[in-house]
């Protein structure tokens, strides 16, 4: 289902009051949340509404969807370092339930095992905040990664690698490889919420509505999610 909304800021107040809204039906409920541009008005507004409201997050936990290889989580690219930044240094969170996958794991395929097991002994997650890649990746499953998998290593593509060198002093800087959760990891979500705004994401959205289901353009996994909610702004929907 597309909602379509004025700016980023009116996407932020609506996902801000839905996640509200879960905390407080479950004060320990299980978010899984995501990194990028597009969650930063997001997390702002979610943090100064959960300040106003006086709302309890110490019994949350979470699960981000991806981390690089090879930058520790005090580097300041890391999505470690991001979600302190954003969200976690912001509201008294009990830091042992945050999660996300390790960079700097050495046993890289256990890591990955433990992760997706623990994300299903979490009771699963509530809500899947997500964004999208130019190319429809979700989290960091590039185009051609099977809809059945789980939580990986992967090597990102040239254009992933480009989009995001906007982060880092130079395009050497930019990881090869990430930690990233699987599409049947985010599929197995209750309910997720694809944020996507901006003109540059206008044509990946076309493809989306054009297309089929396909590996190819990884986030059109989510047409076989029945509680997926795709809010965009009037820049990412202007080729709808
Ligand atoms: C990265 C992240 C994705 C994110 C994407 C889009 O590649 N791994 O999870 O959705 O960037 O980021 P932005 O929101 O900055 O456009």
């Amino acid at each position: 289902m597309f909602l379509v909304f004025p700016d980023s800021a009116a996407i932020a107040a609506h996902l801000s009051t839905r996640l509200q809204d879960i905390i407080r039906q479950d004060p320990q409920a299980t978010l899984g949340l995501a990194t990028g541009g597009t969650m930063e008005p997001i997390y702002a507004r979610f943090v100064q509404d959960v300040r106003t409201n006086g709302l309890d997050v110490s019994g949350i936990s979470s699960f981000n969807l991806d981390e690089y290889v090879g930058l520790s989580a005090t580097h300041e690219q890391s999505y470690a370092y991001y979600m302190r930044q954003h969200l976690f240094d912001q509201l008294p969170f009990d830091a042992t339930r945050l999660h996300l996958p390790n960079g700097l794991a050495t046993e890289q395929e256990q890591h990955c095992q433990q992760y997706s097991a623990a994300i299903a002994a979490s009771g699963g997650v509530a809500l899947q905040l997500l964004g999208v890649g130019t190319n429809g990746h979700i989290g960091f499953n590039e185009p051609g990664t099977p809809f059945d998998s789980h939580t990986h290593v992967v090597a990102l593509s040239e254009r992933t690698r480009i989009d995001n060198s906007r982060f880092f002093d130079s395009m050497d800087e930019v990881p090869a490889s990430a930690i990233t959760m699987g599409i049947a990891d985010i599929l197995s979500a209750r309910e997720i919420a694809l944020v996507v705004t901006g003109e540059h994401k206008a044509r990946t959205m076309l493809n989306y509505q054009q297309g089929g289901i396909t590996p190819e353009l990884p986030f059109t996994a989510l047409k076989q999610h029945a509680n997926t909610h795709i809010l965009l702004d009037e820049a990412a929907a202007s080729l709808l």
